[in-house]
């Protein structure tokens, strides 16, 4: 029977998603938003913890205040006199009472808006976990799923000059989504990356690619333009320092052109970058982009055309302070401390972070390995858990296509070897293949621990294998690494992705007692006596640059942290493991042979 619809008929309503299951938003209507006119809608906005969907359930976005009778309608919330919170933010590092909180909350202000005639109004959220769902002026607008990547919402069609936005976040953990509910990582939620306003021309540049040609030559760079309407005409690259001024013939939308010139090159010593300008119509977006090269070579890794060996370290977003929601100066210090280690690399894990970290190692020369969370155990078997670790890395992509830092896209970390596993990674590599422009693909893959042998089959998929293991910590002795270096024949160039030892800073002991730094600095020492004796490592990102919180380490010595980082949490105190992995790395750099 038709239950009635009443105001209060949403308590009996259980698949109260369902209504907001439609308008998704993903990489398809992601809008190149580099340099364009934007207003930000970072800032004070009210807020309610709300851990039963009352709103959406409610639909408190409609504002419906009286009844068809002209009845005063209960209200369960009250927009404008809800208590204030600064966005973005990691709710759960803002106020005490909310850091173990998982669920919903709901955000809202207000916000004029003047738009000329035909403008698309565009909201860009740089990040919000896990599930985000839009509503302006009473209209639901569209959802986006996925906790590291930003999402683009056209409001056009419901915008005017005085508007109320609310913002429906819910950060809950769930078995089918990407991560699942078990990770070793701490689950911020919150709209975490910036809120903003983009104001484009009907017509628009949706997507601009840039780069060099990888053939070798380092005299080409190939330039692919893509527009909101299946227009044609000629759209105008200029590069002033380069004395670059090209038309980009426009057909049915979309345009591809190569230009001959000589760039100098980016790269760590030298990070050279350029101010690039595309223009179509009364539309115009720059970009501040390096050209460089990145390739797989008889079983080395090239850039630029010469080997290098990847000096890295690999780094959670994760701030004491800020949660996932780090400052500038904080991804600063993240970079400035890897290369004071003597990095010229990064495993930023295991999720995107900030587009602003690989545009701070563009500015700073540092190499990137970007990761999307296919981690451990993912539903491999359920196609639309593919469809969300897919767009997410598709999102990705999109977004740091023109960043030359980042040379490494990473499908996934340490997920055990199924045949179902197999299909799902190995879609994802092939799309990574396809899209990800002139960079390697690689996931963090398992041991063989029972043959004690690196023999991923997913490696058929990848440019370079990533390895993870940790002899002398979770494996009691270190006589299995040798072995295990001899036992494998990997084909292709492989970075040890993980390595290392849990350590509280100042806790001291023997090398044998477990969590002091005397172990943590052993561990260091023994694997890189054995690893650097290995011609085909071409590369090592040892388990982390510093401490993070992590729900899954309660011990004395964790307290709810990971202590394997370098570093203390705020990086304030260095544990002896530092100078261990820093005289490595600074003795590799001077060899001049990586
Ligand atoms: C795993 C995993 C990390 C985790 C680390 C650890 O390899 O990839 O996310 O934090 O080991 O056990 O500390």
């Amino acid at each position: 029977m038709e239950k009635s619809k009443t105001y209060m008929s949403d308590i009996h309503l259980e698949d109260y998603t369902e209504q907001y299951e439609n308008k998704q938003v993903n990489a398809d209507t992601m809008v190149f938003d580099s340099g364009r006119r934007r207003e930000l809608l970072n800032g004070i906005w009210q807020y309610a913890v709300d851990q039963y969907d009352t709103c959406l359930r409610q639909q408190w976005y409609k504002e419906k205040r009286f009844d068809e009778n002209g009845y005063t309608l209960p209200l369960d919330y009250s927009f404008d006199q809800w208590p204030s919170i600064q966005l973005p933010c990691c709710w759960n590092v803002v106020d005490e009472k909310f850091l173990l909180y998982e669920g919903s909350m709901v955000f809202t202000r207000k916000f004029s808006c003047c738009r000329k005639d035909s403008e698309r109004i565009i909201l860009k959220i740089g990040a919000a976990n896990y599930l985000c769902r839009v509503f302006l002026n009473g209209d639901y607008i569209g959802m986006h799923r996925g906790g590291s990547t930003p999402c683009y919402f056209d409001m056009t069609d419901s915008i005017s000059a005085e508007n109320r936005i609310i913002l429906v976040v819910d950060s809950t953990r769930r078995p089918e989504q990407v991560p699942t509910e078990n990770t070793d990582w701490f689950n911020y939620g919150g709209v975490y990356r910036d809120i903003e306003l983009i104001y484009l021309p009907e017509v628009h540049i949706k997507d601009f690619q840039i780069g060099l040609v990888p053939d070798g030559t380092y005299s080409k760079v190939q330039v692919m333009v893509k527009l909101s309407e299946p227009c044609s005409g000629a759209a105008e690259l200029v590069i002033e320092e380069l004395g670059v001024k090209e038309q980009i013939l426009i057909e049915n939308g979309s345009g591809k052109a190569v230009v001959e010139v000589k760039p100098q090159l980016w790269s760590t010593d030298s990070p050279r970058l350029y101010d690039v300008r595309l223009s179509y119509m009364d539309d115009l977006v720059c970009d501040r982009v390096g050209f460089r090269e990145i390739k797989v070579e008889q079983g080395e890794i090239i850039l630029n055309g010469k080997p290098v060996f990847l000096r890295g370290i690999s780094c959670h977003e994760d701030s004491a302070v800020n949660g996932k929601a780090l400052t500038d100066e904080e991804r600063l210090e993240n970079i400035e401390l890897a290369k004071e280690l003597g990095c010229n690399f990064m495993r930023i894990a295991h999720y995107p972070h900030s587009e602003r970290m690989a545009r701070l190692a563009d500015e700073r020369g540092i190499l990137l390995w970007e990761e999307i969370p296919v981690y451990w155990a993912i539903r491999f078997d359920r196609e639309a858990t593919y469809e969300d670790a897919q767009n997410q890395l598709r999102e990705l992509m999109k977004r740091d296509w023109n960043r030359a830092s980042v040379i490494i896209w990473s499908v996934g970390n340490e997920n055990v070897d199924t045949d179902e596993r197999l299909k799902f990674m190995g879609r994802l590599a092939k799309c990574a293949h396809e899209e990800g422009g002139n960079r390697l693909v690689s996931a963090a893959c398992l041991v063989n621990g029972e043959k004690n042998i690196i023999a991923d089959r997913l490696a058929e998929y990848l440019d370079v294998i990533g390895i993870n293991e940790y002899c002398g910590w979770y494996t009691p002795d270190f006589e299995k690494l040798p072995q295990l270096m001899a036992n494998s024949r990997p084909q292709k160039p492989v970075i040890i992705t993980e390595f290392g030892a849990d350590a509280l800073g100042g806790h001291h002991g023997t090398i044998t007692d477990k969590g002091t730094e005397e172990c943590q600095a052993y561990v260091y020492e023994r694997q890189i006596a054995e690893l650097r004796k290995i011609d085909y490592i071409k590369g090592m990102t040892p388990w982390i640059l510093y401490d993070f919180r992590c729900p899954r380490r309660t011990s004395c010595i964790q307290n709810y942290y990971n202590r394997k980082g370098l570093c203390s949490p705020d990086k304030s105190y260095k544990k002896m493991a530092f100078a261990i992995l820093q005289k490595f790395y600074l003795e590799l750099k001077d060899s001049r042979l990586h």
